[in-house]
């Protein structure tokens, strides 16, 4: 009986609080969120919650207007874009899971969940919301895969699910998307290889982290990237014709790769602050054309070989260690160290046979040059990283095949 009663006054409190809806929000702003829309959010309140510390969910009160809810913003009465969690910094963020009701919001454009403890895989409802436009829910627990219907989101031009546990392949159909801009699965456990991408406003590409595997095609990616990183998974082959033709890039890191074959010429041409090219299996002599106005240049842990291009001397940060690099030093190279010019020049285990120092010379404290392990006695006694190890020369046998 009482349970009844109590049935009743819920009733009665709904139809007051829609009464109360209707008066205040039919006139003067857009209509009332959609029936469809309001259950889903219930349903996606239900399996998620606030961490401890966190108070994220406190507004999300379905007695009152759930588009005036802390991250849901509406539009004509539909939900078009949900910011779950406190964005705030230091927010410990939410955990749960994401309900398959998040499917039902049809108007959703924007989802995002801040870092937290949300689990379970993707719901596959969610691509199926073809107005998505910006999906990023990275630092969460999510696993599993992502599905091949992936691809149906032709509008979706933000994707991050960075810091993640997905495993599978990156379906091959998000390669289809046309109006990507930003894809970032980076730290996840993706395997499998790289899709080609057809979108022409590609700007960034992060897929460091993963265990992905294969080769890349020379014309799998659009000449619009300005930022890509394949670091640290097993990537294999050349790329030389591939990285020409991204001549927009302003951030290039393939290290910890398989990748072989030559460095192209014009990528110092690049307006690239930070070049990462270290421990792969790239080959050949490397030969600038204009002197380089990169930062940071890494190419250590290679196989390169040929003599060091005068052309590198502007770089601040040079790192050429561990490479197959023969003959002496170029003379500018020790201009600009006592210059003070440059910052970091990483010599050492190559077969460099000589650099032309005055022991009078004083290469400020600031600049690290590393040059054991070559065929020469390194003339001046500077710190080298512990992995240089302690010999300071290389063996006068393994030096002969380089003369002449
Ligand atoms: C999600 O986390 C909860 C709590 O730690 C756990 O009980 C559940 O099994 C997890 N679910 C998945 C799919 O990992
Ligand atoms: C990486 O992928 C290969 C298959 O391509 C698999 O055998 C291996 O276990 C994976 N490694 C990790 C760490 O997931």
């Amino acid at each position: 009986m009482s349970c009844l009663l109590k049935k009743r006054k819920n009733y009665w409190f709904v139809f007051l609080f829609h009464l109360i809806l209707i008066f205040r929000f039919s006139f003067f702003t857009d209509a009332i969120l959609d029936p469809v829309d309001f259950l889903a959010l219930q349903s996606i309140r239900k399996s998620l919650d606030d961490l401890p510390g966190s108070n994220y969910f406190a507004s999300w009160d379905f007695t009152s207007e759930p588009c005036s809810f802390a991250g849901v913003y509406c539009d004509g009465g539909k939900v078009v874009a949900l910011n779950l969690g406190d964005s705030r910094a230091g927010s410990p963020g939410i955990t749960g899971q994401i309900d398959p009701m998040i499917g039902k919001l049809s108007g959703l454009a924007e989802l995002t969940i801040v870092p937290g403890r949300v689990n379970g895989s993707l719901p596959r409802t969610l691509f199926q919301l073809k107005n998505l436009r910006f999906l990023a829910i990275s630092r969460n627990l999510i696993s599993g895969e992502i599905p091949e219907t992936l691809g149906q989101l032709r509008g979706l031009q933000t994707l991050d699910l960075s810091f993640n546990q997905i495993t599978g392949s990156i379906p091959w159909s998000i390669g289809t998307v046309p109006t990507l801009s930003n894809v970032i699965l980076s730290h996840n456990s993706l395997s499998g290889s790289v899709p080609p991408f057809v979108s022409q406003s590609l700007t960034r590409l992060d897929l460091k982290n993963n265990n992905l595997s294969g080769l890349l095609s020379p014309v799998s990616l659009p000449p619009s990237l300005q930022y890509l990183s394949l670091s640290s998974n097993r990537l294999a082959g050349p790329v030389d014709r591939l990285l020409s033709r991204l001549n927009r890039l302003n951030f290039l890191d393939l290290s910890v790769n398989q990748f072989s074959g030559c460095i192209p010429s014009n990528i110092f041409t690049f307006p690239i602050t930070s070049l990462q090219l270290q421990r792969n299996q790239f080959s050949g002599p490397v030969q600038p054309v204009d002197e380089v106005t990169i930062t940071s240049v890494d190419l250590s842990f290679n196989r390169l070989f040929g003599q060091i291009s005068p052309k590198l001397s502007t770089v601040q940060n040079l790192y050429l260690n561990n490479n197959r690099f023969t003959g002496p030093v170029p003379s500018n190279f020790v201009e600009r160290l006592s210059a003070g010019s440059i910052q970091t020049l990483y010599l050492q285990h190559n077969f460099l046979t000589g650099i032309q120092i005055n022991p009078t010379v004083e290469i400020p404290l600031s600049s690290s040059l590393c040059l054991q392990y070559n065929c020469m006695v390194p003339p001046v006694d500077a710190p080298c990283p512990v992995n240089a190890g302690t010999q300071k020369t290389r063996p006068s046998t393994q030096c002969i095949e380089w003369e002449g």
